[in-house]
């Protein structure tokens, strides 16, 4: 159910929602950015005077081996962009850079957990490396749309794998190195991948953390496997199985050049699966030319990417889309310098993001909100002792970013200087969508503010009618747009049934969302994570945002329990702040505080301190969890949670519900 469905309410109820997320804070761009950014306001007009010519311009930033015949074919709702034209994207990424004079440019400061463990890797060595593994794995047997399962630590070989595929036009699938045996067999299946690449394992938390066995586990189960090709990353013994072949044995050898052939601008590129809240995970499919163009043009457009002099860092893994789109294609499409960095936050102390953004100057940072919740727990003086002045533009994605976290993110990371861009998209969309323009919008925290030119998304109702100004309901886009996936891996039926029949002639996101008085854009979550209370619909975002907002909460989430009186009421978990006490009174506290920010009616009935939240390896709060925690039931499937310990340390605090 959309959050606050027009016209079904009172004027009393538009009014109490319309206090909702009532944010009056606002950062314009710099003076110094804003006369320097590579999109300034009129992108918006030239894309809406001709969208389709907007997006040629965009596509003419990459190299093509043929010039596309028509821009779109649209048989909705499957989309051909730039058909005809033909590129390679390997070439793209790494080759015409070297071509260009570029060749000792640093495309990836690789960090590895272990400090000291480091690596440089300039656009030559990149052109040298994918040609090796691209030759490699030509000598294993794949070829042209053979599909690759890859399963393997943030090392520098996962994305010259990726390239390599690219390069030889096979279909790459990720497999994020967190997933199961099962899940990964799964994924393996669905695609009929004929190989998989892993390595033996790779650094978690300090300590080497074993992939291999998980794949020998996985394969057994897969008899279209033909080849296991193992980096040697963490030196751990391994099984060997009569399938597995060692990186260095047969990738070592190979010849450093290989030549890359032109694609066809719609041959696939890769298949990435996300699991959704239910069903089993869709094989989400992207082709070559569309979503190179968009990746390049956002990553340029919303980082305002100057490739000579910023030093970019997305902490994602590469094993989620925004790894494919923002570590890999978009920067490397694009000639800039980034940092990837293996390990996690903590490793091994608080400060080693800080520690990495002082070390490499870097400029441009993107992370996710679940992060920027983390290190506003572990406290202000962490990051205040590194020197991160060199950060000019910080990203967000992920989740909807609450108010505080982003005024936080932006004072203590960014110095009180930085502009935050909120940037929505989706695995499916390939790439950005909706963000503030660094060097144009007056950013609102809180807020992705506008579609990205190009970009025609909107917020539509029940019927999938605009709402206008003021209003809420579904996010939708109207248009085909070059990265959009092209369909479901194997399941034309199921990409119509989930992204076009919701309504009619739209992409269905599956998001809620509002429009603000001026027209901009606020994200409400997941429409089936909207509470409905004495017949008021309530976003759990936006009652999340008020407890954050709170001096003495960290993270929050909050969830509708079924309740005999309001029909569902809302519960919330809170982790508090390191230098929070957790007095008697707290919960009273809290709820005074929602009710004060949102109205009564987001009052939660319980609020129950937790020291931590359930999230999937992805970072998302796994709302599902905490509703049978809430409702007294046993505890459902918690196989997909980073740490399943983490829902016996919540029931544990039950007792103690206030
Ligand atoms: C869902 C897509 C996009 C790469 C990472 C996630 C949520 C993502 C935002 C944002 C509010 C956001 C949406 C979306 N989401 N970014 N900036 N504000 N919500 O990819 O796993 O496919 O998840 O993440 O709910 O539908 P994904």
């Amino acid at each position: 159910m959309a959050p606050e469905t027009p016209g079904s309410e009172s004027r009393e109820t538009q009014e109490t929602l319309s206090n909702l997320l009532n944010e009056t804070r606002r950062f314009a761009p710099p003076a110094g950015l804003a006369a320097a950014a590579n999109v300034t306001a009129d992108a918006y007009a030239e894309a809406e005077q001709d969208r389709l010519a907007f997006w040629e311009k965009q596509a003419d930033r990459l190299t093509w081996s043929k010039r596309w015949d028509s821009t779109l074919e649209w048989n909705p709702p499957f989309a051909k962009w730039f058909v005809g034209g033909e590129l390679n994207i390997a070439y793209n990424c790494v080759d015409r850079h070297v071509e260009a004079g570029r060749g000792d440019k640093v495309a990836y400061h690789w960090e590895g957990e272990p400090e000291g463990d480091s690596r440089t890797l300039t656009y030559a060595d990149l052109r040298r490396e994918v040609s090796k593994a691209a030759n490699a794995l030509a000598e294993l047997g794949v070829g042209k749309g053979d599909r690759v399962a890859i399963y393997m630590p943030m090392i520098p070989e996962l994305p010259i794998t990726m390239l390599a595929c690219a390069r030889i036009g096979a279909i790459h699938s990720v497999v994020f190195g967190g997933f199961s045996a099962s899940a990964l067999s799964g994924r393996i299946k669905d695609a009929d991948a004929r190989i998989v690449v892993t390595a033996d394992g790779g650094y978690r938390r300090g300590a080497p953390s074993a992939l291999k066995p998980t794949v020998d586990e996985a394969v057994a189960e897969c008899p279209g496997i033909e080849h296991v090709l193992v980096v040697r990353r963490t030196g751990q013994e391994v099984d060997q199985t009569d399938k597995d072949v060692w990186w260095h044995d047969v990738v070592d050898r190979q010849s450093d050049v290989h030549e890359a052939l032109p694609n066809d601008a719609e041959d696939p590129l890769y298949i990435l699966y996300t699991s959704g809240t239910t069903g089993r995970p869709k094989g989400i499919l992207h082709t070559t030319g569309g979503y190179l163009t968009q990746a390049a043009y956002t990553h340029d457009a919303v980082f305002d990417l100057k490739p000579d002099t910023d030093v970019y860092w997305c902490t994602a893994d590469i094993g989620w889309v925004t790894g494919h789109s923002y570590i890999v294609y978009g920067p490397l499409a694009n000639g800039a310098t980034s940092v990837i960095y293996e390990g996690t936050p903590d490793t091994p102390h608080r400060g080693r993001f800080w520690e990495i953004v002082q070390k490499y100057g870097v400029t441009l940072l993107y992370t996710a909100p679940t992060a920027i919740r983390t290190f506003m727990k572990w406290g202000d003086d962490i990051p205040a002792k590194y020197d991160m002045s060199s950060l000019r533009i910080l990203g967000s994605v992920g989740e909807p970013i609450n108010p505080e976290a982003y005024v936080w993110y932006r004072e203590h990371i960014g110095g009180n200087r930085t502009p935050v861009v909120d940037t929505w998209w989706q695995t499916e969309t390939g790439a950005i969508m909706i963000s503030p323009l660094p060097g144009v919008t007056e950013g609102k925290p809180g807020a992705a503010m506008r579609p990205l030119p190009g970009i025609t998304a909107d917020v539509v109702d029940d019927q999938g009618r605009s709402v206008g100004n003021g209003g809420g309901g579904y996010l939708a886009i109207r248009d085909p747009w070059p990265s959009m996936l092209r369909t479901i891996w194997g399941d034309d039926q199921r990409y119509i049934d989930t992204y076009w029949s919701r309504f009619e002639g739209m992409y269905f996101a599956g998001d809620g969302a509002k429009r603000d008085q001026d027209g901009d854009i606020w994200l409400l979550g997941r429409v089936d994570d909207v509470m409905l209370v004495s017949g008021h619909n309530i976003s759990t975002t936006e009652v999340e945002s008020a407890l954050v907002s709170h001096p003495k909460v960290a993270e929050a989430a909050v969830v509708g329990a079924t309740d005999p009186v309001t029909g569902q009421a809302i519960v919330s978990f809170v982790i508090l702040r390191g230098n929070a006490e957790e007095g008697a009174d707290i919960a009273a506290e809290l709820r005074a505080h929602v009710s004060r920010t949102l109205g009564p009616i987001a009052k939660p009935r319980q609020i129950l301190v937790v020291p931590e939240l359930p999230k999937t390896r992805s970072g998302k709060i796994m709302r599902r969890l905490l509703r049978d925690v809430a409702e007294n039931r046993s505890i459902g499937d918690v196989t997909t949670l980073a740490d399943s310990t983490v829902m016996n340390l919540i029931s544990e605090k039950l007792p103690s519900a206030k």
